[in-house]
């Protein structure tokens, strides 16, 4: 299993497993969550998938690009190696008064999951495995291998709540468990 799991994360950001595409019911909710607009997605394909007025690419390398412009991103990292500085990116912006939301495997005992929560507003805990759209020639639809978890900050995900468990945040702490899924 750990095998398995060091594989996944030295794949190249280009490795196809790393393109777990958000599946429409949860993109949706964080559209919503957000606004109505994902203004920008910071790590996606180059045809869009997400809609956002504005994205990057791998060929853009999307951690070395300005999102601070930017009042509302959704960020689904690449699933490997590099995934922490994504979300710390993230976070960094949603500290500062950004409305983001991340989608991340809901690995709470993780450095990265920890710090990601020191700062954010709102937390749903995703019922069952997010059924992701990997890309692959038959467009099949695979459940992750692991939890996953929406985290947002200057949001409350209201609007996803009925994705599971949501949780109000204040610095760091549940202060209200909105839902029981
Ligand atoms: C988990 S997928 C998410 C795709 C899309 N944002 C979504 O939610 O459906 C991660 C995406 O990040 C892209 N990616 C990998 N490295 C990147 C980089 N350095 N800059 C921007 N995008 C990158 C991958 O090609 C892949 O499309």
């Amino acid at each position: 299993m750990t095998g398995s799991t060091n594989a996944l994360r030295r794949r190249a950001a280009n490795h196809i497993m790393q393109r777990q595409l958000t599946p429409a019911y949860v993109l949706e909710p964080v559209r919503a969550a957000l606004g109505g607009t994902i203004t920008l997605d910071p790590c996606t394909e180059p045809d869009n998938p997400t809609g956002a007025t504005r994205f990057y690419t791998a060929e853009d390398d999307g951690l070395a690009q300005p999102w601070g412009w930017a009042d509302s991103i959704y960020v689904n990292p690449p699933y490997g190696e590099a995934r922490d500085a994504w979300v710390k990116y993230a976070a960094s912006l949603g500290a500062s008064g950004t409305r983001v939301i991340v989608l991340m495997p809901a690995h709470t005992d993780t450095r990265v999951f920890q710090e990601a929560l020191s700062a954010a507003t709102s937390m749903v805990l995703i019922k069952g495995r997010v059924k992701f759209g990997v890309l692959r020639e038959n467009r099949r639809q695979e459940a992750a291998s692991h939890p996953s978890a929406l985290i947002g900050w200057n949001v409350d995900l209201a609007e996803c709540e009925h994705l599971g468990h949501r949780f109000t945040l204040t610095n760091g702490s549940a202060v209200q468990e909105e839902s029981n899924g």
